[in-house]
């Protein structure tokens, strides 16, 4: 199985991101690291924590606690977010005895990859703080690791938070840019795929029928479709982070085109745009872009992936 260090802002998707890690075993996932994005620090520790009990995590999984907002801006947290309150959508979750590691996110993950040369993959699902901060401070660790994948970007769509961009390039640009433009191998994993790739609310009534972490799953992806609905009028959601994850523990459901990629930190009206330059892919090959998707494969496989928690 593939050893992975998942960095997240829990946030519906990215708490369904780590069940749908946790029940894969295609992974080994060797530790949790979190972001400020969809909500605060504090509450993305807290919703991690407590969403590794749901998924029955063992103990003593690290789970370490990373920058309070981006590497160049101010901290901005949406206020309405379409993760709902407290960015799990009102699932009332049992209080957590898990307790964050000591420890920082970029140099924690730093150390992972170090003392692993060549074998970690890590998958980011929120903002690129951690991440960019870990290859600022530690230049050593980014060429440690096997691979990067990142939920972010909108390549040939229009973003989710404005018309140029997707939430997490959004969120922290400047990160954005320097992982993308690392050198290092980078898969992205953005709107154009996960928006071809909805999971309908039949589906999630289905699981929110069952018991355990499986009803639990179905419960908060359920808010999340009637959010997007009321918003959007489609009763079907893109769960964006676990499709980033499902790119590791089924590559084949994605079809990737590679090229060199920028983000735009500047730009008055496109601030975190992803600039992909596929057009010569013979020139740089170091990030791959995400265009196609096996959405019913996806869809079907993540469902089944979240009902096998309800077994025993
Ligand atoms: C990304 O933004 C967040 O709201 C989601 O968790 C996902 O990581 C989608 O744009
Ligand atoms: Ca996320």
């Amino acid at each position: 199985s593939t050893p992975v260090l998942v960095d997240c802002d829990p946030g519906v998707d990215d708490a369904i991101a780590l069940l749908y890690a946790l029940a894969s075993p295609e992974l080994d996932v060797r530790g949790v690291t979190t972001v400020a994005g969809n909500v605060s620090l504090a509450h993305a520790n807290r919703n991690a924590a407590r969403v590794l009990d749901l998924a029955g995590a063992r103990d003593d999984l690290p789970l370490v606690p990373g920058l309070t907002g981006p590497v160049a801006r101010p901290a901005r947290i949406p206020d309405e977010p379409i993760h709902g309150e407290g960015g799990l959508g009102g699932l009332d979750l049992p209080e957590t005895g898990r307790v964050p590691v000591s420890g920082h996110a970029p140099g924690w993950l730093a150390e992972q990859a170090l003392a692993a040369p060549g074998e970690l993959t890590l998958v980011a699902l929120g903002p690129l703080s951690n991440v960019a901060a870990m290859l600022t401070l530690h230049p050593e660790a980014g060429p440690a690791l096997r691979e990067i994948v990142v939920m972010g970007g909108a390549a040939h769509c229009q973003g989710n938070i404005t018309p140029a961009a997707e939430f997490n390039f959004f969120a922290d640009p400047e990160a954005a840019r320097l992982v993308l433009e690392s050198g290092l191998p980078v898969r992205v994993v953005g709107l154009d795929v996960t928006r071809a790739a909805l999971f309908p609310l039949e589906r999630a009534d289905r699981l929110a029928a069952l018991p355990g972490a499986a009803g639990a799953a179905g419960t908060l992806l359920r808010g999340f479709v009637l959010r997007y609905r009321e918003r959007f009028g489609v009763a079907a959601v893109p769960v964006h982070d676990a499709l980033a994850v499902a790119a590791v523990t089924h590559p084949g459901l994605l079809d990737f085109e590679s090229g060199a990629a920028t983000v735009e930190c500047a730009g008055e009206v496109s601030r975190g745009a992803l600039v992909a330059d596929l057009r010569r892919p013979e020139r740089t090959r170091a990030v791959r872009v995400a265009l196609g998707v096996d959405a019913e494969g996806f869809t079907r496989l993540l469902a089944d992936r979240l009902a096998g928690y309800a077994d025993p």
